[in-house]
C-alpha cells in the first residue's frame, strides 16, 4: 500500500492519514470519518477505506 495514495479525491486525504488514524484507535470507517472528515463530501471513498482497513 502506497501510503501517498490518494483515498479521498474531495478532501485529499491519502492512505497513509487513514491507516494512521486506525493505529491511533479509530478501527471503523465511521471513526476515521470522524477523526478525519474522510467520506464527507460525496461518500464515493468509504467503500474504499472499509477495504483498506480490512486489510491492515
Ligand atoms: S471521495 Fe471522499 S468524500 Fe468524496
Amino acid at each position: 500500500m502506497d501510503r501517498d495514495q490518494i483515498i479521498c479525491p474531495c478532501l485529499d486525504i491519502t492512505a497513509g492519514q487513514i491507516i494512521d488514524a486506525y493505529e491511533e484507535g479509530a478501527k471503523t470507517v465511521e471513526a476515521i470519518k470522524d477523526v478525519t472528515g474522510v467520506g464527507t463530501v460525496c461518500g464515493a471513498c468509504l467503500d474504499e477505506i472499509e477495504e483498506l482497513i480490512q486489510n491492515l
